[in-house]
């Protein structure tokens, strides 16, 4: 397999099916869960990933044009989008006919599996390239397993520690995936299979249940009650400093403080709602507030912190995410904080749609924030899928 310093990956997310055992009466990727289609949801798991992937989605054809936008909507960025096929395996031979032939590595994942987590798609990715071959992710079979006869009758009870339940996303050195799909003869429910019968090996390493399908409509009230309160939760930090200067006024937590010195900055330098956006944008994956607002951008020149917490807000709810707290912690001498703690909380509460606590620390006298020269504040979020 190819070796570079940042290994290409692309996942080709597979959603062109009809959903006949869903029977919801439109394809099964654009039913939605809880407000977003499990094709978004598929989407926005490859957007949380710690690799960077070019992102391929298969559609059926008169949904092209809306995969487009629902795609761009969750990722962030635009997806290649293409018309699938009659079934499963014509559908990703149509994805993997598009990609670029600098890939290394590439995943192929039913959208139907909306709820398979990120650091699943990267601990793939991470398998494949230490490996050299592909790998799938599965789950110890529960349940004991019988082989039937047609009439139902029982012939045998099968091993069930030599068997997995596979899942995806799938992940494959594109050379093999490619080989396999040129070779292929049987039409297969899965790419490992495919691929093993190529010759190339594959192994199973291990999935997450979250990952299940959604097959029937029992799978999508199951997965609607994963997202109503137990969706896996994502923490995010950030910090922020500002240079203490006499001649500004103070803003300071979304709230002006008369007679206090100031904080020196682009914007207003309020420390903690910055603190705050970093911590926002940190936990939903989106980079930092520098790359998302631009520090020298003359719009957010003097601009109050709750303009940036608005807009981190906007931006991790359309994510698919919703704050569930954010707790910050301001060091320095000046304000004290305590008078109007819960004036501040209330504040930044407002404008964020969630709880905030705030706390205040000196360093006593010791370093910049001690003698007075600066004032930090540290945040963190916690975000709710
Ligand atoms: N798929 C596809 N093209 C097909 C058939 C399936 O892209 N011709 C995709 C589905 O959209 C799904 C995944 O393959 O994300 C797994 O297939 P399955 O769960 O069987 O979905 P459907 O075929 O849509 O459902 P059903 O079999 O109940 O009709
Ligand atoms: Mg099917």
């Amino acid at each position: 397999m190819e070796s570079s310093s940042t290994p290409r990956v692309a996942v080709v997310v597979v959603a062109a099916g009809s959903g006949t055992r869903l029977g919801a009466g439109r394809p099964k990727a654009f039913v939605t869960l809880q407000g977003r289609t499990l094709l978004e949801r598929s989407l926005h798991a490859v957007r949380g990933m710690r690799h960077t992937a070019d992102a391929i989605v298969v559609a059926p054809a008169d949904r092209v044009e809306d995969a487009g936008w629902l795609a761009e909507r969750s990722l962030g960025r635009p997806a290649t989008v293409v018309e699938g096929g009659a079934t499963r395996q014509q559908s990703v031979a149509e994805g993997l006919a598009v990609i670029d032939p600098h890939v290394d590595v590439v995943l192929v994942h039913d959208a139907a599996r909306a709820l398979a987590p990120s650091s699943l798609f990267d601990a793939v990715v991470d398998a494949v390239l230490e490996r050299g071959y592909g790998v799938v992710p599965g789950l110890p079979v529960s349940d004991t397993v019988k082989r039937i006869g047609d009439d139902g009758e029982v012939h045998e009870t099968v091993d069930r520690s030599a068997l997995a339940a596979v899942q995806t996303p799938q992940g494959f050195p594109r050379e093999q995936l490619l080989t396999a799909y040129t070779l292929a003869r049987s039409d297969e429910t899965d790419d490992a299979g495919l691929v093993a019968a190529a010759g190339f090996r594959v192994d199973v390493v291990p999935g997450d249940a979250h990952a299940f399908k959604v097959t029937t409509p029992w799978d999508l009230r199951r997965a609607e009650e994963l997202l109503s309160g137990t969706g896996a939760p994502r923490i995010g930090l950030g910090s922020d400093t500002h240079a203490v200067d006499t001649s500004a006024e103070l803003w300071l937590a979304g709230l002006h403080w008369p007679g206090e010195p100031g904080l020196a900055g682009h914007s207003d330098g309020d420390a903690v709602a910055h603190a705050i956006v970093d911590a926002l944008l940190s936990a939903a994956g989106l980079g930092d507030i520098g790359g998302v607002f631009g520090t020298g951008d003359p719009r957010f020149a003097g601009a109050h912190g709750e303009v940036f917490l608005a807009e981190a807000r906007r931006r991790v709810e359309e994510a698919g995410f919703r704050i569930g707290n954010v707790a910050v912690q301001v060091i320095g001498n000046r304000p004290k904080l305590g008078p109007r703690r819960r004036e501040a909380e209330d504040r930044l509460s407002s404008i964020l749609g969630a709880p905030v606590s705030l706390g205040a620390t000196t360093t006593d006298g010791l370093g910049f924030t001690g003698r007075g020269e600066g004032v930090t504040a540290n945040a963190t979020a916690l975000l709710l899928a």
